[in-house]
């Protein structure tokens, strides 16, 4: 099983946006049962609270269930368990790399980094920009290419 966080800050509106995405995504290629997925945020605010409103109204919009997503705080053994952890910016980055040891944090990249042509490394918040629109074309396309990676690293040429 190959175990996939995605992580922001407050974990309601683009970790769980991306969580949902790529479970979508890992579902319509029979996937479910190769590649477990959630998030969490490296903030404490929104502990147990359903993905915000805009992240609910721009899933549904494009028929992605968010059914049982719930924020939580990521914890020091989220690092040693998910096999690929991904941040959503810059700041979660530098603050994922602080909870863990140097040599462990090869697994963390930011979502964009696998978006070879992307004008930005960061995915903007719309918890500040109000704009979930941006928020989801760029998850959605860095779920997609994520999505192809994981494959080639650890499916291809094992059917
Ligand atoms: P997120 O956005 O990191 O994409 O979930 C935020 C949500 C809540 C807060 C900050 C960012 N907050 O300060 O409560």
């Amino acid at each position: 099983m190959i175990k996939v966080l995605f992580v922001c800050l407050g974990n309601i509106c683009r970790s769980p946006m991306a969580e949902a995405i790529f479970r979508d995504m890992v579902k319509k290629e029979g996937l479910t049962n190769d590649i477990q997925v959630d998030s969490a945020g490296t903030g404490d605010w929104h502990i147990g609270h359903p993905p915000h409103k805009g992240t609910q109204t721009i899933l549904t919009k494009y028929k992605v269930s968010f059914e049982g997503i719930k924020a939580r705080k990521v914890i020091q053994e989220d690092l040693e368990q998910f096999d690929y952890i991904i941040a959503m910016d810059s700041d979660n980055l530098k603050n994922l790399k602080k909870m863990t040891s140097t040599t462990k944090t090869g697994q963390i990249k930011r979502l964009l980094d696998f978006v070879e042509d992307s004008k930005v490394t960061d995915v903007p918040d719309p918890y500040y920009t109000g704009n979930f629109d941006e928020t989801y074309e760029l998850v959605s396309n860095g779920c997609k290419r994520l999505l192809d990676v994981i494959k080639k690293e650890n499916f291809v040429g094992k059917e």
